[in-house]
């Protein structure tokens, strides 16, 4: 659907970097560790004396129990090196993961829900904050603060391309930070199961030239355009007189909920229902009208509207860029 980097083995940023570089040195040295107690095992079955054979007089027989403790005391030692070698590199991981600059860090509180992300802009200048859902644009090259947070459940903050895991805990704030290196979109998955649509609690992360991302984070903090039409004024009528605005926000108008996703410029992202849905003029008409077909178990329920009204909530979501 959307093309997009999922990949632990692909690293677009220095601490995915750095857990790319462990994963391969622990695979290089699992790799090592099994050959040779495949071949010594080869070596062992194709040598031992046959349990038929006559007993042997006692000399050679001693000699090579001598030989079988050195060789073994050999690999106890190469084994302990080994685990000292992997305790060493995982060490030095941790080290690079957690030494990333902060310096001019772009700040987003990151809030999992029961199942999707909200991400509110920090700035020091509360007149620049502004919240969105499920899509974070971030700067190449520049780090990016998280504070994360749970309103329901634990969920897990896992963008593979960019970093490991970390959990989002209820009554509990924790900060994660990572650097986009490269142009792109970055497929995210909520890592700690959450309920019913765990596996659809998707995030894309898309890391912008830092002139894109400016243009994007200004337009972001803009309310929601005009309506250029009747019929996206009587959506946006709609919006604010029915169940919607309980739950949905946009900026600059009557609906100020906050228990659903901020849709002040939902026409600009990528896709709905976290990850589930491509966003198109379809999709959202089909997510109004019956969500749990998409996600059962999400707290939006069915709705029933006229067509001509559907039409003209779609006409008002869709100027929502
Ligand atoms: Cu949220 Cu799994």
């Amino acid at each position: 659907m959307i093309e997009s980097a999922h990949d632990a083995l692909l690293p677009a940023g220095p601490q995915a970097v750095a857990l790319a570089n462990l994963w391969w040195v622990l695979l290089a040295a699992c790799v090592l560790v099994f050959v040779a107690v495949m071949a010594a095992l080869a070596w062992a079955l194709w040598r031992a004396p046959r349990a038929t054979t006559a007993s042997a007089p006692d000399t050679p027989q001693r000699a090579g129990e001598a030989r079988m403790r050195r060789w073994v005391g050999a690999a106890v030692v190469v084994s302990g090196m080994l685990l000292l070698l992997l305790l060493a590199a995982s060490a030095f991981t941790d080290r690079a993961l957690a030494g990333l600059p902060l310096g001019d860090a772009v700040h987003i509180e990151l809030t999992g829900h029961q199942f999707w992300w909200e991400a509110r802009y920090d700035d020091a200048d509360p007149s620049r904050i502004f919240t969105t859902a499920n899509e974070l644009h971030v700067p190449v090259g520049r780090p990016v603060l998280l504070t994360l947070r749970a309103s329901d459940v634990i969920h897990s903050f896992w963008v593979p391309s960019l970093h490991g895991k970390k959990d989002l805990i209820p009554g509990r704030e924790s900060t994660f930070a990572f650097r986009a290196d490269r142009a792109g979109i970055y497929r995210g998955q909520c890592a700690e199961f959450c309920g019913w649509q765990h596996a659809n609690m998707a995030l894309l992360v898309i890391a912008d030239e830092p002139g894109a991302y400016e243009q994007w984070a200004s337009a972001q903090r803009a309310p929601a355009s005009a309506p250029a039409s009747d019929e996206e004024r009587r959506g946006r009528e709609l919006f604010a007189t029915s169940t919607c605005a309980m739950c949905h926000a946009v900026a600059g108008t009557l609906a100020q909920g906050r228990r659903a996703p901020d849709l002040t410029h939902v026409a600009s992202r990528l896709t709905i229902a976290a990850g589930t849905l491509p966003n198109t003029a379809a999709t959202r008409a089909a997510w109004i009208l019956d969500p749990q077909q998409f996600k059962p178990g999400v707290n939006m329920p069915p709705h029933e509207f006229a067509p001509q009204d559907l039409a003209a909530l779609g006409a008002f979501l869709g100027s929502l860029r």
